[in-house]
């Protein structure tokens, strides 16, 4: 008999509905066979099958089995296949009565030799792609249930082995409890509640006053400080003062830890936004993505969040240039012969470096010692192309141990979180009709003009500046942006003098001495 099961394969982030034939010719006396594009996990399935079935039970029929999966021109591949097949396998063969039911639901798990379900990835892609093609449910190993659960007008089953899947179909759809969670109570209830906070970090005013003005427009920015500073400590809270994910970010962010398998354990929606701090010796494929079966890097597990790329210079330059168009278009495509997928990568780059190899050029209070010429040398291992993506450079100087030892009360995250909400609220009304442009940082040059003039005290200010300081041109669009930036956080309608003079304060790498 002929029996139809339903599975469904991830591409990029988006699942595709994938059915499942399975046919039970009798007197053939053939080895089960499997059609349409299965790739060898899959094709091992049988294997993984016939064991399941011998530990519960049942057997794989020795007569002609064949198995197809639909579309056939469509690459299958994974483990998550082996329920699907199994249950169809069981339908066809009538050791299942009342299969009929089977294809109401979208089936998906990898099976262990004694029928126990491991969990997949993409749960959620899945589930939602089951419930847009209008299944009643869907069937998942129990560790993917709460991340598919999020999926409402779905009955969503978490399974932890096949007995249990066969005895729900042969008590007629009964026996197993749907899952329910509250995801928007447990999401906003979650979306503040973070473990760290700016106001552990003593002094530091005026890197704290970056990073609010980063946070504000978008803009990536790079911490260049000696050993010790708190760069990574002050990186490390970006998010905490970033505006809260909406809904639909979350969703986003999610489906990309849910197809990378980077989820946790019963894990749920994000409801944070993500900061990802790639080690330096990452390769390219882990930065911006790749392998057979595409799967995305850290550019978009950052996605709607924070990047952080530490010791910049030590990173390779090779794998920081692939990071150029990604940056760009906010997404990365990965080609391969069969197919090409996107996945988002909309993130703000946070890096941090040493101003030196020794770490000590231009601080207060000790000598660097590194010999003429090795500072320039540091700087230029970081792509240029890069570094014109980043348009804060803070210089951070360690607090003294009187700093450190007060205990007067610092601004938490929070209040500053306050400041940067209003000030892209402000932004939201001034791009509405720009397509793509949520932030400062986002605005293209013609957008620029238009919308960063400048009256005569500052043409004046930023061109002595500009002289005095030896800046490229590059770095003016990036102080205009900047200033922009620190305008809004002001409420101000136009950019005064004294938001461009700070604006420029943020370009110490374009300075003599380092770009040399
Ligand atoms: N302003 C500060 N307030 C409180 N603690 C601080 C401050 N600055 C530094 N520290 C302490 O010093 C530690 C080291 O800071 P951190 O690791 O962030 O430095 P870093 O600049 O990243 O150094 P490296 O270049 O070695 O990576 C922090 O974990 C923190 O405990
Ligand atoms: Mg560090």
């Amino acid at each position: 008999m002929l029996v139809r099961t339903f599975g469904s394969a991830v591409f990029g982030v988006e699942a595709i509905t994938i059915t499942i034939e399975v046919n039970w010719i009798e007197g053939s006396g053939k080895d089960p066979l499997i059609v349409g594009l299965p790739d060898n996990a899959v094709k091992e399935s049988l294997q993984r099958i016939e064991s399941t079935f011998k530990t519960n039970g049942f057997k794989v029929p020795r007569t002609k089995v064949v198995v197809n999966m639909a579309p056939a021109d469509l690459k299958k591949s994974g483990t998550a296949f082996d329920l699907p097949i199994a249950m169809g396998i069981l339908g066809a063969s009538e050791q299942l009565q009342n299969s009929g039911p089977l294809a109401d639901y979208v089936i998906m798990g990898e099976l262990g030799l004694n029928g126990e379900l491991r969990p997949i990835r993409g749960a959620l892609p899945i589930a939602l792609q089951a419930k847009s093609k209008g299944f009643r449910g869907l069937i998942i190993p129990s560790s993917n249930a709460r991340e598919a659960g999020m999926v409402t007008g779905l009955d969503v089953y978490g399974v932890a082995n096949i007995g249990e899947v066969i005895s729900f179909f042969e008590k007629s759809e009964r026996g197993l409890t749907k899952i329910a969670i509250n995801t928007r109570e447990q999401f906003f209830s979650a979306q503040y509640d973070f473990d760290i906070d700016f106001a552990e970090v003593k002094g530091q005013e005026s890197i704290k006053r970056a990073l609010e003005i980063a946070a504000a427009g978008g803009h990536n920015a790079i911490l260049i400080g000696p050993p010790g500073a708190g760069k990574t400590m002050l990186a490390k809270r970006l998010p905490t003062i970033l505006p809260p994910l909406t809904l639909q970010e979350a969703l986003e962010t999610t489906k990309i830890h849910s197809v990378a398998g980077k989820l946790r354990e019963n894990a749920t929606l994000i409801s944070k936004r993500p900061f990802r701090s790639p080690h330096h010796s990452t390769s390219s494929a882990a930065l911006v993505g790749g392998g057979g079966i595409p799967q995305p890097g850290e550019i978009s597990l950052a996605h709607n969040g924070v990047l952080f790329l530490d010791e910049l210079p030590e990173f390779q330059r090779s794998v920081l240039e692939v990071m150029r168009q990604p940056m760009e278009e906010r997404k990365v495509t990965i080609s391969r012969a069969r197919m090409a997928v996107d996945f988002p990568a909309s993130f703000m780059l946070i890096a941090s470096m040493n101003p030196c190899p020794c770490g000590f050029y231009n601080h207060p209070e000790r000598e660097c010692t590194c010999p003429p010429g090795l500072v320039q040398r540091y700087l230029h291992r970081i792509s240029g192309p890069l570094l014109d993506r980043i348009d804060l450079h803070v210089e951070v100087t360690p607090v003294s141990f009187n700093e450190l030892s007060v205990s007067h009360a610092q601004e938490n995250s929070a209040t500053i979180r306050g400041r940067v909400i209003r000030a892209r609220e402000i932004q939201a009304q001034r791009f509405l009709t720009d397509p793509g442009v949520y932030a400062n940082a986002q605005m293209s040059s013609r957008l620029l003009k238009n919308i960063c003039s400048i009256n005569q005290a500052g043409t004046s200010l930023l061109k002595v500046a500009m002289q005095r300081l030896n800046l490229s041109a590059r770095a003016y669009e990036r102080i205009l942006k900047v200033s922009r930036t620190i305008a809004d956080l002001a409420a101000s309608a136009e950019i005064r003098p004294e938001h461009l003079a700070e604006a420029i304060q943020y370009r110490s790498l374009d300075r003599e001495g380092w770009s040399g």
